[in-house]
Order: structure tokens, then C-alpha cells, then sequence
């Protein structure tokens, strides 16, 4: 199949998180869904939701798709219209499988040996303890994104290192086969990059941090939230001011608090001058009940109807297949593939 990949005007977004946990996390929102939201009028945008990715590591076939369903409700009750946006579960569009086989057999094994990803999380257990498929989690990641054209991928800054080999994949290809894939670029807003773990601000709020206090889980009750906020880890002295080296504590919470409230890093420091850590706390802790409970409260009326998001989820899939078969298609034929007269016909 030769036909060509329709340009449209708008630039194409695409990006995506796991559903590894039962909700996603503060981080997860700052550090990228909030940017989709914002960014979907302006784009042509594709969300979606990896779940070939979640069973790299440990995973519990009764918790998958509901988990994938709270963060596709998730990805709603932030603001993600299915309407504007394409919207769908990765393996209900069988192409990114079948590109990412493709893209195996151009990554050199010392280039994906070089992930960072890969090496933090076989760091306790050891590579050897690890699968194949985390080791190919970054060329799946490619095919994600190259399977639509894409020329943008907002993410956090933890992500950047994909995104680079995202983009020589790219080019490798298109040198060796003939131009075929857009090379994408990382939207990565600076000031929200990285959210870090509220009990250990060295390290990045996630969904696997060591203390259950460090991370907001955007389900879960409010109160607690507010306590989570309450009992963050601060620094030492006693000024409210950002200073991500001295003060990695406060300069979270600021940050944290800058990006709920859309007051700036400066004009918070100068509203807490000469007041104490606990204010700001109590003030961002009544900020985050805030942000949450709406969001949750939208999450679980969505989940209340599990028929309606799985209906979305199969218009979003087949949307995303009218694209993603398209540039499949001509991957295979650029590769040298015979073509399969049966393949054809469903296409
Ligand atoms: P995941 O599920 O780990 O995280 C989803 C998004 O949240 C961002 N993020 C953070 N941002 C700021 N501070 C933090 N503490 C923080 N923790 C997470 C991540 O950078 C990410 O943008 N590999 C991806 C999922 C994926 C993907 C893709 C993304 C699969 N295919 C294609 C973009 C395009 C991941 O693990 O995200």
C-alpha cells in the first residue's frame, strides 16, 4: 500500500501513562496531563493509554483493566475530550505491537543497554532478573509515536531519554528505508518537569517511591491528600524561597503550589515573606482538597459507567488505527515485506 500520509494543518501531540497503579499521581498531572489538556485545542492530539507497556514489570492480570479504565476516566475528568482528542488502549490497536518488532531489528543492543530507564529499574534485582520486554520498552515507546506522525511529545523530564532514541530511530529509518516517519520533538515544560517525592525530594514522585506519604494519588481521599502535604519533608532554616539545591523540600511545594494555582514562583515568595514553612503547608494542603476533589469525584462518577468509557475507548481505537495503519503499511513495504493480499483487504 503506497497512499500517503494525510498532512494535516495541525501539528500532531502524542503522549500517554501507564496504568500501573490504581490512580495516577500528582506528578503524572503537573509533569504532563495538565499540558495535554492544554494543549489539545491548539493540536491535532492522540492519548493514549500504554498498557503493553504496564506488564514490563510486575502486574496482576485481575488489576490491568481496571486500572487501564481509571486512567482513561483519569485522563477525562482532567479534561482530555474524547471529542477533540484521539483517544484510546494501546493494545486495542495492534499496529504499535507490530512496529515495535520493526524497530527491534534497527536498535542496537549496546543503544538500548544505554537507557537510564532500564538500568534504575533492574538496579535492585539485576538485569538479568528483568524481561525482554522492559528491554524493549523504549522501541514500543518509539513505535507509539511514530506510528501517528507525531510532532510533538509532551512529557515529564524523565521521558527525555526515549524521546532522543525515538528520534535517531527515526532518522535511521527514513535514511536507510526512505523518508517515512515524522522525527518527533519532547515538549518538556521546564518550571514542572519534575515533581519530586514529597518525603525524599531527591527523587522523583512516582508511582514506586519508598513511603506511601511521598506521592499525592489523585484518587485518593482528599484528607489525606491534605495530610500528605502537611507532613512533606522541608529543609533546613526557616525562609520561603526557591532554591532547588539548598531548599529541595519548599522548592517542591512551591512549585507544586505555582503550577495548582497559577500564581508565579515570585509572587508566591514574596506573598510568604516572613511567614513560616507550616503556613505555606496549610495553605497548599487546603489548595490541593481543592484541586482533588472535583477531579476525583468526576473520576468515579465516570467509572460508575464502565459501558460508556469502554465505548469511547473502541471509537478512539478506531480512529487511531486509520492512522496507525496507514504509516504501518508503508513501513512494511519500505522494509521489503511480501504483501499480504488477506492483510490488505482488512486494512
Ligand atoms: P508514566 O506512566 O511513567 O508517566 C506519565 C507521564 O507523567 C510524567 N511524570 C512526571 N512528570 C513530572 N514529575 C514526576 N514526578 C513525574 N512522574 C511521571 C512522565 O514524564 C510522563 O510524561 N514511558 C511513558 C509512557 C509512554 C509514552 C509513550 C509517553 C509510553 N509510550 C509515548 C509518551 C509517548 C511513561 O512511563 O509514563
Amino acid at each position: 500500500m503506497t497512499s500517503q500520509i494525510s498532512q494535516a494543518t495541525k501539528k500532531r501531540i502524542l503522549s500517554g501513562a501507564k496504568p500501573t497503579a490504581d490512580s495516577l499521581h500528582l506528578g503524572n498531572y503537573i509533569g504532563a496531563v495538565r499540558n495535554w489538556v492544554d494543549m489539545q485545542a491548539e493540536y491535532d492530539a492522540v492519548f493514549f493509554i500504554p498498557d503493553l507497556h504496564a506488564i514490563t514489570v510486575d502486574f496482576d492480570p485481575a488489576e490491568l483493566a481496571k486500572r487501564t479504565r481509571i486512567v482513561a476516566a483519569q485522563y477525562i475528568a482532567a479534561g482530555i475530550d474524547p471529542d477533540k482528542s484521539i483517544f484510546f488502549v494501546q493494545s486495542h490497536v495492534p499496529e504499535h505491537a507490530q512496529l515495535a518488532w520493526a524497530l527491534n531489528c534497527i536498535t542496537g543492543f549496546g543503544e538500548a543497554s544505554r537507557m537510564t530507564q532500564f538500568k534504575d529499574k533492574t538496579q535492585k534485582s539485576g538485569a538479568d532478573a528483568a524481561t525482554l520486554g522492559l528491554f524493549a520498552y523504549p522501541t514500543l515507546m518509539a513505535a507509539d509515536i511514530l506510528l501517528y506522525q507525531t510532532d510533538l511529545v509532551p512529557v515529564g523530564e524523565d521521558q527525555r531519554q526515549h524521546l532522543e532514541l525515538t528520534r535517531n530511530l527515526a532518522q535511521r529509518f527514513n535514511t536507510r528505508f526512505g523518508h517515512t516517519f515524522t522525527v518527533p520533538e519532547a515538549t518538556i515544560v521546564k518550571e514542572s518537569a519534575k515533581i519530586y517525592d514529597l518525603q525524599n525530594p531527591s527523587a522523583k514522585m512516582s508511582k514506586t517511591g519508598e513511603s506511601p506519604n511521598g506521592a499525592i494519588q489523585l484518587l485518593e481521599d482528599p484528607k489525606v491528600a491534605a495530610k500528605r502535604i502537611k507532613s512533606a519533608v522541608t529543609d533546613a532554616g526557616t525562609e520561603i524561597r526557591f532554591d532547588a539545591e539548598e531548599k529541595p523540600g519548599i522548592s517542591n511545594l512551591l512549585t507544586i503550589y505555582s503550577s495548582l494555582t497559577g500564581k508565579t514562583i515570585p509572587e508566591l515568595e514574596t506573598e510568604y515573606q516572613g511567614k513560616m514553612y507550616g503556613h505555606l503547608k496549610v495553605d497548599l494542603a487546603e489548595v490541593m482538597v481543592e484541586f482533588v476533589t472535583p477531579l476525583r469525584d468526576r473520576t468515579n462518577e465516570l467509572m460508575s459507567d464502565p459501558a460508556e468509557l469502554d465505548r469511547l475507548l473502541a471509537h478512539g481505537a478506531e480512529r487511531a488505527r486509520e492512522i496507525a495503519s496507514v504509516t504501518l503499511a508503508q513501513v512494511y513495504e519500505r522494509m521489503g515485506f511480501l504483501p499480504s493480499l488477506s492483510l490488505a483487504g482488512v486494512r
